[in-house]
């Protein structure tokens, strides 16, 4: 399939004013080398832009005492976009910097896109494969909203679950809460993705909603309410899916799917399962879009165990850097990026989890041979 970078993000009206202002954070493991490789391979393109890569995670721990300085707020806040590595959630010091982006800045549309590449061997979906993940970002189950049973028992004590029980007196609770202004923006950002990919030609412009509803009644009831609403009133296709049954598809028929739909922990999932037609995690990018800014981001990890061993496939930071370019107006750029990512791997050129012998040098080099 030819790969085009305007399949995954529609166009953003948000253009910067003069030059465009990057700020990269590589974050933990092998975040700050796929980040430099990206970086390499956009300053090949040779476009006007002022990167920044403000202090944070572990150095900054070290040297200030605090993973997310206020100076590099600010110059988070002034950004344009943010490119980002990955973060390691056990031992690093990244994940305040990532928590600041997606619920603090509120960067709430988190395309997830997966298309299969002739050049990728994939285990599942052929060479058909082209969807792309809309994610809710800013709720659901992540922004740590959890405590101890005994806390919540005793402030509501009159609380009864479905079955009419007392909730139990020990144990913790993660609380999953769905609000109607966080639905209403991601399911329009889903049908403006839509209906692009249909104009375009690159798809039907179907939508798939993916729930629990039938367990979590009010929760993804309200969900299902309000996605079905906008979509009805946008005319495209869509059905409604259980997750399991999302995530069984994506495996026996992950080419059916244009634009899913879902809440954040089902997209978290959803999109790992989904990166195994496009050659696996390594390939997979990622954008996280808000009103106000956006970040872009692999959805791997930081890998701590091939950190500094040049194993790194670079791969989907770069086609998140592409992802960050369209978003920023810079189209062509953006499709240049792509085209030299996989005319490289497409001559041979990859590493080791592509089953090649690059490093992550070698692969980033032969990528800014093909731009200059
Ligand atoms: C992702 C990652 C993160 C998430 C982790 C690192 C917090 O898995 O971006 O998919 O769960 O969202
Ligand atoms: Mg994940």
């Amino acid at each position: 399939m030819k790969l085009s970078p305007d399949m995954w993000i529609p166009p953003i009206e948000r253009k910067p004013e003069g030059v465009p202002k990057i700020v990269a954070l590589g974050g933990d493991g092998i975040g700050p080398e796929v980040v430099e490789a990206t970086l390499r391979c956009i300053e090949a393109l040779g476009l006007p832009l002022e990167i920044s890569r403000p202090i944070h995670g572990t150095a900054a721990v070290n040297e200030l005492g605090n993973p997310l300085p206020d100076e590099t707020k600010r110059t988070i806040d002034a950004a344009d976009a943010v490119l980002f590595g990955a973060i390691d959630t056990s031992v690093g010091n990244a994940k305040a910097a990532l928590l600041y982006l997606r619920f603090d800045l509120e960067m709430y549309a988190n395309l997830r896109p997966v298309t299969s590449v002739d050049c990728i061997p994939s285990i599942i979906g052929g060479d058909n494969t082209n969807l792309v993940i809309v994610r809710e970002l800013t709720e659901g189950l992540y922004p740590g909203r959890e405590g101890q049973l005994s806390d919540l028992t005793s402030k509501w004590p009159e609380y009864r679950d479905g079955r009419g029980k007392e909730l139990p007196k020990d144990g913790a609770f993660s609380l999953r809460v769905m609000t109607p202004e966080a639905i209403e923006r991601i399911v329009k950002f889903g049908i403006r993705l839509a209906k692009h990919r249909k104009d375009k030609g690159y798809s039907r412009g179907h939508i798939s909603l993916v729930h629990k509803a039938n367990m979590l009644r009010v929760g993804d009831g309200l969900f299902v309410d309000i996605c079905r609403k906008h979509i009805e009133e946008s005319g495209l296709s869509y059905d409604e899916i259980y997750v399991d049954e999302a995530a069984r598809r994506l495996v026996a028929e992950p080419q059916n799917y244009d634009v899913i739909v879902t809440s954040n922990l089902f997209g978290d999932v959803l999109s790992d399962v989904a990166s195994e037609a496009m050659g696996g995690m390594p390939m997979v990018p990622s954008a996280a879009i808000g009103d106000t800014g956006a970040y872009f981001e692999s959805c791997h990890g930081s890998a701590p165990d091939i950190v500094g061993t040049g194993k790194a496939n670079p791969a989907a930071t770069i086609l998140s850097g592409s992802m960050m370019l369209s978003y920023l107006g810079e189209t062509e750029a953006a499709a240049r990026l792509i085209d030299a990512t996989l005319g490289t791997i497409r001559s041979g050129i990859k590493t080791g989890d592509l089953g090649g012998s690059a490093t992550t040098d070698s692969f980033t080099d032969a990528i800014c041979e093909r731009l200059r």
